[in-house]
């Protein structure tokens, strides 16, 4: 019927008095780079969490593939697809980029995360966690601690633990965060190149990213969702001029 992977419909949102969204419907196509934009405070992570079941809605739906699945658990929805990208805790922190990486691919397995000696004994995990460690360059930094590592080495890798769960929707909130404009290009240069086929939505806030790299944006504020268009268009929308871009 249509390309639409994952939606959202009539979606309301308040945290108690304050109210994020009124009426919310998005829509997702497959294989879209989607970028949401707007002001601090505009609702783009408690959208993000709503898809991923971490908040529920008020009222309305999200939709994966037409179906309902506003009451799942965020486990079912991973297991369904959905995965929004770690950010590195602390017990990653402690582990090296390996043994992360294998422990991403028990949880997709539906396996128990093994005991970290036992973790040496998955060769065959052990070389699928390398393999995609190698993918994303971090292959020289298998078995450095993850705390040790440059920070935009710690994004990509959020990214390849990501990439572990093999999503069909990938959600990543602001992954240049905190990135020199050069690391953040190269970020997202090793996710696209990576990620053919999964749908991306990203929330992000450096305009020369997402002029590059969506091919559709979102433009939230206000509670609404006051412009959806190609980059090209967006650049150029008076309203979105005057809300975000400040011109
Ligand atoms: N867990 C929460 N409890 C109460 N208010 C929240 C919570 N999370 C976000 N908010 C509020 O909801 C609004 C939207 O926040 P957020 O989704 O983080 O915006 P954005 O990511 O666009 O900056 C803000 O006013 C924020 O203060
Ligand atoms: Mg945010």
């Amino acid at each position: 019927m249509s390309d639409t992977v994952l939606a959202t419909r009539g979606l309301h949102m308040a945290f108690g008095g304050l109210m994020v969204f009124d009426h919310l419907d998005f829509s997702l196509k497959q294989g879209e780079r989607h970028a949401i934009i707007g002001p601090n405070g505009a609702g783009k992570t408690t959208f993000v969490s709503l898809i991923t079941g971490l908040l529920r809605p008020v009222s309305g739906d999200v939709l994966l593939d037409g179906r309902v699945i506003t009451r799942d658990p965020p486990q079912a929805r991973v297991k369904a697809g959905i995965v929004r990208t770690f950010q590195i805790n602390s017990l990653f922190k402690a582990l090296n980029p390996l043994e992360s990486v294998v422990l991403a691919l028990c949880e997709r397995d539906g396996r128990a995360r093994p005991a970290l000696r036992a973790v040496a004994r998955e060769s065959a995990l052990i070389g699928e966690a390398r393999g995609l460690l190698e993918q994303f360059g971090l292959g020289a930094d298998a078995l450095t601690p993850t705390q040790t590592l440059a920070y935009g080495r710690q994004r990509l890798l959020e990214i390849a633990l990501a990439m572990a769960l093999k999503p069909r929707v990938l959600l990543l909130d602001e992954p240049a965060a905190g990135l020199s404009t050069r690391q953040g290009h190269e970020v997202f240069e090793q996710l696209l190149r990576l990620s053919a086929g999964v749908t991306i939505l990203f929330i992000e806030h450096d305009m020369g990213l997402v002029f590059r790299y969506a091919d559709q944006v979102s433009v939230f504020a206000g509670g609404a969702i006051i412009v959806q268009d190609t980059p090209d268009n967006v650049r150029v929308n008076p309203r979105v001029r005057e809300v975000y871009l400040g011109a």
